[in-house]
């Protein structure tokens, strides 16, 4: 299992305000490389697939929808401890409780509209980045 990598999706909202030419910016001076990268629209069936391990919560379906609302830019990133370090970078869930300067802070909206979204672990890293990626799409 690779800790150097992780996967990122700017959701949405950050997406149609522009926001993430300056999401993608923050990610690399943080010290990330990108090895893959990619700009898509879901559909509800792939935001349910996406987002599966959370069926059955309370948020799911606002979750899903939001999800497949607009485009997303999907991203595989390459930093020492990744994982861990992207979580510090984007912040709290909740942008409300997020830490100044992080990325859910500057810019997310709510809980579900939180901007970015980042692996829990290296085996939902390799999940989620397989879901937008095929394995010659993404940099050595
Ligand atoms: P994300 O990192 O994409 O992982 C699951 C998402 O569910 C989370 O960010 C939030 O946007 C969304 N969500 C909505 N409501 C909640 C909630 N009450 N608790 C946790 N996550 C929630």
């Amino acid at each position: 299992m690779n800790s150097k990598r992780t996967f990122a999706l700017v959701k949405p909202g950050a997406v149609r305000k522009n926001h993430y030419g300056e999401i993608i910016y923050l990610i690399t001076k943080a010290g990330f490389s990108l090895k893959a990268m990619k700009m898509v629209q879901l559909s509800m069936i792939d935001a349910q697939r996406f987002y599966a391990v959370h069926e059955g919560k309370e948020f799911y379906e606002r979750l899903t929808k939001f999800i497949s609302s607009g485009p997303v830019v999907a991203l595989v990133l390459e930093k020492e401890n990744a994982i861990e370090e992207f979580r510090k970078l984007i912040g709290s869930t909740d942008p409300a409780q997020a830490e100044e300067g992080t990325i859910r802070k500057l810019f997310g909206e709510s809980v579900t509209m939180n901007a970015v979204h980042g692996s829990d672990c290296p085996e939902n890293a390799v999940k989620e980045w397989s879901f937008f990626f095929a394995q010659k799409e993404i940099l050595d």
